[in-house]
């Protein structure tokens, strides 16, 4: 698949590129002045308040104030969320003018109706060419305890990570250096940047840590699930607030169909739907026409097949599913834990029946495989897909 390759090799290629790339920018920057008419670059309104949106002190539930939360907590101390900081990066993950033809924001593709994924099997860049992977979720992503990024992870921090699809050149095709010259130019961004770093002057580094911390602050802590934790004595109590459906299902997961051995790390607290480590879920039979995953990045082979998972909060909303967007629906999901996982030499532990070439079958009866589906519809946090503090703060569409 050349795409993936291309996809994936993009650091080297876009430093090869920068050359070519300087003379595009200028007529890139032509046609956007062009669509917007009169007047030019300043036209893009923002709708920010006087007082910056509380982003750094969220009150969050008792769950999510355990030690055990706190250790999983990747921001790095050199780069705190402030209220200032989250502001610009929301501004500049919602800034169209991040790629190189004025067309596609970071938002584009991570919509905050659909918790930050995207309704598409595979996303589709700033000129209109297939990546080859699903949009992932942003949701609690300050909370994945490795600290990596990718469903193969090969950013090793949220702040490498940021900059990266600015740099992809089938995402967003821009140069950063280019870039950082194109926003110290933008009326718009020196007093944005005065504010949250006491210095009006755009640098690759402060780009990069604004947006960072505007991901970091997207927690989802607001579902009926975290109304039914707070009022329970444990994960494991049946909650108040649920039908006996969802608690059956919440059974389910927890207990026979083990869903949480993959999906809870952090231990049981209840608060992270985040994996310990990228795992082999038997997505695949093992045949190296497909996405070796972590293992195409670390050349282990015993991680080939290995993927992350985004956190299972509001995976209601974040369909279609796993690293391609293959499965459609959440019934789909259950259907392939049910009986279509598939052999692979390294299939996870978990999924295998009495050899790697036989996988588990849960054998769930219809009711048991609704009751799961329900229990998941439990972790949408409504709340967080209309929460103005993560919406595009542009008045007007950004380049439009
Ligand atoms: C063209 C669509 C597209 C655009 C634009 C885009 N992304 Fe993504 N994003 C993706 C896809 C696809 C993945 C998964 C890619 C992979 O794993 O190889 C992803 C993954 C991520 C992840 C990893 C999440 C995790 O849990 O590991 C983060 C963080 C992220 N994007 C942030 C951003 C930011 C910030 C921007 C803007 C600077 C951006 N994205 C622009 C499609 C896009
Ligand atoms: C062996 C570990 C493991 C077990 C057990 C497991 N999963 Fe997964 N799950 C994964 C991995 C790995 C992925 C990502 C795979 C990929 O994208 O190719 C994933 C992906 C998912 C996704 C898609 C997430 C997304 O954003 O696309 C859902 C939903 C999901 N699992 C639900 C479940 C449910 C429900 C159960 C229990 C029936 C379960 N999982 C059991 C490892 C596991």
């Amino acid at each position: 698949m050349s795409t993936r390759f291309e996809f994936r090799t993009i650091a080297p290629a876009a430093l090869l590129g920068g050359a070519v790339l300087l003379l595009l920018a200028s007529p890139a920057l032509a046609d956007k002045t062009e669509n917007k008419a009169e007047p030019p670059a300043g036209a893009r309104v923002l709708d920010l308040p006087e007082t910056p949106l509380n982003y750094s002190k969220l009150p969050l539930p008792a769950h999510f104030r355990t030690s055990q939360v706190r250790q999983a907590d990747n921001t790095p101390s050199r780069n705190p969320i402030t209220d200032h900081g989250a502001t610009l990066g929301r501004v500049l993950f919602y800034d169209t003018t991040l790629s190189l033809n004025g067309k596609t924001a970071c938002a584009s593709c991570h919509l905050q109706t659909n918790a930050f994924a995207e309704p598409k099997p595979v996303s589709i860049g700033f000129e209109g060419k297939q990546v080859n992977r699903n949009a992932m979720s942003l949701i609690n992503l300050r909370y994945y305890a490795r600290g990596r990024f990718f469903w193969d992870e090969r950013a090793r921090t949220l702040e490498d990570q940021v900059l990266m699809p600015i740099e992809n050149k089938i995402e967003m095709g821009h140069n950063l250096k280019d870039l950082v010259r194109q926003l110290n130019n933008d009326p718009i961004y020196p007093p944005l940047f005065e504010k949250a770093f006491n210095d009006p002057e755009v640098t690759q580094q402060r780009l990069s840590r604004a947006l960072a911390q505007f991901l970091r602050s997207i927690v989802s802590y607001r579902s009926k699930y975290d109304q039914g934790l707070e009022k329970a004595s444990s994960v494991n109590a049946d909650f108040p607030n649920f039908t006996r459906q969802e608690n059956e299902g919440k059974r389910l997961f927890l207990g026979r169909a083990n869903c949480a051995g993959c999906h809870m790390s952090g231990g049981r607290g209840g608060a992270l739907f985040f994996m310990g480590r990228p795992r082999n879920n038997g997505v695949d039979a093992n045949v190296s026409r497909t996405d070796g995953g972590v293992g195409e990045i670390t050349f282990n082979l015993s991680q080939v097949g290995q993927f992350k998972s985004p956190d299972l909060r509001n995976v209601e909303l974040t369909g279609p599913y796993m690293h391609d967007g293959r499965l459609a629906t959440l019934e789909k999901v259950i259907d392939h834990y049910n009986k279509e996982v598939k052999p692979h030499a390294f299939l996870d532990g978990r999924l295998r029946g009495r050899t790697a070439e036989t996988p588990r079958q849960l054998n769930l009866s219809e009711s048991q495989k609704q009751a799961l589906v329900a229990f998941l519809k439990t972790l949408t946090d409504r709340e967080l897909i209309a929460d103005p503090k993560y919406s595009n703060p542009f008045r007007t569409p950004a380049g439009k």
